[in-house]
């Protein structure tokens, strides 16, 4: 189990105060002015040599992608910091966490990400429903403008650094990163062709770096224990601690701070209180979001929960929002609940995802019913192939890699029900392997 002195979020319960005087008890603007005093290039290094990958869910190497932005801004064309704290994905909820107990980490964090890129000002984008999240991020701006934390002349260190919150309406859609730029600007939230990349022309044409709120809240702390101590958590390239959501069919669900690349069985074990009805009875695991492929209860049991882990297992880490779900799941109806989802957020822009989510939620639905024809399962297949990659966004592989998951762990449950509604029977939902 990672040791309390590892941990980075120490308020993630809240059991503590979020507020200023609370933040610097827990350390948080520590002399802050002496990490703006290293040259913004080794703060980049230091993110680099952390290993640190993104936590929005694509796991992009962070200090890389702080390095995409330019090192002299033309004048007229500032650089900017955006801060996605949308967190809409289904079974996701860490950045609320951050937010509302611990929200000084995230501005700190603004601050010095936004210095080391050489950033104007920071944008918070927070999902519209996070009503009283934004209240309290709010009010720990009030207080760290107060205290001289951020604004001009920032904690005295002669850089001026704004930090501004923006509220979305509640569209996953505007969690992908351009939608977001988008909806920044007034516009409709709706994904941008890339290239061009945000690093080159992003928030109002001007350079700018996307980041989740995990990603940014965890830089101070990597610059005061410096790189050697987080890249001591997790397995090679996949380093560091992380925030896991577990959700579900465990004893105790919860958020919880652990070393990367815990096995899945420990981390359950230690602190979900374990499956619920003991571990013969799990089914399965959406590891990282729903966006992600599931994971039959053989294969998930002894699998480290990182990137390249869950990727060996043909899913992934994503937000690393775990989703467990015992036998008495009905599979194929949460799989098509989450078809539906991805229906309902489809921004419509390209064909095959504004189609095609509706055509593949209506087929599921049908095969939850066991009301389609055996051959209808490959054509599903088929059709999830032909969203998959051919989108603009990642929204359609998104929609198309659960059903991908369902069908190759589980045909044999599809089958099933399709032969029970023609009239044969045969009681039985395991996973295939
Ligand atoms: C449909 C869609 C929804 C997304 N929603 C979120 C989100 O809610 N929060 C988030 O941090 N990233 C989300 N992302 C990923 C972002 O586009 C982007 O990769 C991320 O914010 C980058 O931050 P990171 O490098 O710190 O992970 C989403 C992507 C897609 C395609
Ligand atoms: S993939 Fe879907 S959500 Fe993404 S831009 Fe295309 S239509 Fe919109």
């Amino acid at each position: 189990m990672l040791a309390d002195k590892d941990r980075i979020f120490t308020n993630v319960y809240g059991f503590q105060p979020w507020n200023l005087e609370a933040a610097r008890k827990r350390g948080d603007w520590d002399n802050t002015k002496k990490l703006l005093e290293i040259a913004p290039d080794d703060i980049i290094q230091t993110m680099k040599d952390s290993g640190l990958r993104g936590r929005g869910g694509a796991g992009f190497p962070t200090g890389m992608k702080w390095s995409f932005m330019p090192k002299e801004p033309k004048p007229g064309k500032p650089n900017f910091l955006v801060i996605n704290a949308d967190e809409s994905e289904p079974g996701s909820c860490k950045d609320r966490e951050i937010i509302r107990h611990d929200p000084h980490k995230l501005i700190e964090g603004a601050l010095v990400a936004g210095f080391a890129m050489r950033a104007r000002a920071a944008y918070i984008y927070i999902r519209g429903e996070y009503i009283r999240e934004a209240e309290t991020m709010y009010a720990a701006l009030d207080e760290a403008y107060a205290a001289g934390l951020i604004g001009k002349n920032a904690c005295g260190s002669g850089y001026d650094f704004d930090v501004f919150l923006c509220r979305g309406a509640g569209a996953y859609i505007c969690g992908e990163e351009t939608a977001m730029l988008e909806s920044l600007e007034g516009k409709k939230g709706q994904p941008r062709l890339k290239p061009p990349f945000p690093a080159g022309a992003g928030l109002y044409g001007c350079p700018t770096t996307v980041n989740n709120v995990e990603s940014i809240a965890v830089a101070p702390t990597i610059l005061r224990r410096g790189a050697a101590w987080f890249s001591s958590f997790g397995a090679e390239n996949n380093r560091g601690t992380k925030l896991f959501q577990i959700s579900g069919h465990v004893n105790k669900p919860c958020v919880v701070e652990e070393a990367m690349s815990i096995p899945f069985r420990q981390l359950i074990e230690e602190h979900c209180g374990g499956i619920r009805g003991g571990w013969d009875n799990l089914l399965a695991v959406i590891p990282g979001g729903s966006s992600v492929p599931l994971v039959p209860a053989a294969q998930i049991m002894d699998a480290p929960m990182d990137f390249d882990g869950l990727r060996a297992l043909g899913s992934g880490l994503g937000t690393a929002a775990v989703i467990v779900m015992d036998k008495s799941t009905d599979i194929v109806r949460a799989i098509s609940r989450l078809s539906y989802f991805y229906k309902h957020e489809s921004c419509g822009q390209c064909t095959p995802c504004r189609e095609g989510t509706g055509w593949m939620w209506r087929v599921m639905e049908r095969l939850r019913e066991g009301n389609a024809e055996v051959e209808e399962i490959d054509m599903l297949q088929e059709v999830t192939k032909q969203v998959e990659g051919h989108t603009i966004c990642a929204l359609g592989d998104a929609a198309a890699w659960p059903i991908q998951g369902l069908i190759r762990h589980f045909r044999p449950e599809l089958e099933r029900r399709i032969a029970a509604k023609n009239g044969g029977a045969a009681p039985m939902m395991e996973a295939a392997e």
